[in-house]
């Protein structure tokens, strides 16, 4: 679909995305740590080849931390690009929510942690655990306050330390997952304006609790790996076609799918069930493995240099089991213009 940038109208669309203020985001920024860890490095470390990675996943390297970095630390790097980017200095930002499952500590929060680090002084903000889920649920929660005119500018990070809850004795989850962190500043906007943000569809359901999660702070990550790829397929395409009913739109309207990045073969699995090219979903999943809470913004950023003012029509989607609490979540973002 095309949104007319003079006038900020969307001929057709539904009006009300969220209650309140439209939301916009203003600015996006990525991080990973430079460190790699290759498919030649694991298979010196696990009964694994290079082959059967890449085959599998779709992945070829990942970053991890060196010791001593934490949460935080990747976090800071994309929150201050992010506030840069949006033209703003940290003293602009009124709230700073971080989604993650690896925070620094069992508190203070990251996001407490990130604050200072930054010198967001005049910023509050807390911590939202929902792995995977954590950047689009951290999106959504900060929507809500943009759009009630509590804040003006909020910054929204999605950080993990994955390393440091993987058993890198357990070749079936180690080879999935790496270390990054990405953030955006949200701020107040028009509808329709590039940026504008919304429908959501969101949902949680426990009942696959025990394919995936860290039973205790003690534990490594653990996964049933085929149930979690066959219904992340299923709930991802299914959120993908409610998101846009809401919006009012049809699947040809989009240009490109960003989903959360777990296997590129999940995301193979969800254009083929939409009968969507493949092609139009944006993969870097073979440079950064899956991320947990920031997949999105690392595939985010890549669409949006090369369509930078084309107003061209991105949706968000992330499917995630939750890891803490005892449910399966699917969270979605969609109707996100970039410009
Ligand atoms: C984990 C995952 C990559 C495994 O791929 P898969 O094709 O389902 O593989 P399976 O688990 O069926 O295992 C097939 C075989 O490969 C083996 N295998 C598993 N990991 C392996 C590895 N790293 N290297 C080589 N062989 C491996 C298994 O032991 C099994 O061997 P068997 O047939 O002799 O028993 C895949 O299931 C997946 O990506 N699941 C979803 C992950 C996800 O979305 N997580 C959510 C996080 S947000």
């Amino acid at each position: 679909m095309v949104t007319d940038v003079s006038t900020g109208s969307a001929p057709g669309r539904k009006a009300s995305r969220i209650g309140g203020r439209p939301a916009t985001i203003a600015s996006l920024a990525t991080y990973v740590p430079p460190r790699l860890l290759t498919n030649a490095d694991l298979e010196k470390m696990v009964d694994t080849t290079d082959d059967w990675i890449l085959q599998r996943t779709g992945i070829r390297e990942r970053h991890i931390v060196d010791p001593g970095v934490a949460t935080s630390d990747l976090g800071k790097q994309a929150a201050i690009q992010a506030i840069a980017n949006a033209g703003l200095t940290p003293a602009d930002i009124g709230m700073v929510i971080c989604g993650t499952v690896t925070p620094d500590m069992m508190f203070p929060s990251t996001a407490c942690l990130i604050q200072h680090k930054i010198g967001a002084h005049h910023a509050w903000g807390f911590d939202l655990s929902a792995a995977c889920s954590a950047f689009t649920y951290s999106l959504t929660t900060a929507c809500q306050f943009v759009a009630s005119g509590a804040h003006e500018h909020v910054l929204v990070v999605g950080a993990d330390v994955m390393s440091s809850i993987i058993d890198y004795k357990d070749r079936a989850t180690c080879v999935i997952f790496g270390d990054g962190a990405g953030a955006v500043v949200l701020r107040a906007g028009e509808p329709y304006e590039l940026g504008a943000i919304g429908p959501f569809d969101l949902g949680s359901d426990g009942e696959g609790a025990d394919l995936i999660k860290v039973p205790d702070r003690h534990s490594f990550f653990v996964m049933d790996g085929q149930k979690v790829f066959l219904r992340a397929i299923t709930h991802m395409a299914k959120s993908a076609e409610a998101v846009l009913d809401k919006a009012s739109m049809r699947l040809q309207d989009i240009d490109k799918f960003v989903y959360h990045q777990a296997n590129a073969r999940i995301l193979y699995g969800v254009a083929d069930q939409l009968g969507q090219p493949r092609g139009k979903f944006v993969r870097n999943i073979d440079l950064v493995g899956n991320t947990a809470a920031s997949p999105c913004t690392n595939a985010c950023r890549l669409p949006i240099d090369p369509m930078n003012a084309s107003g061209n029509q991105l949706p968000l989607t992330v499917f995630s089991l939750h890891s803490v609490s005892p449910c399966r979540m699917c969270s979605k973002v969609s109707g996100f213009p970039l410009g």
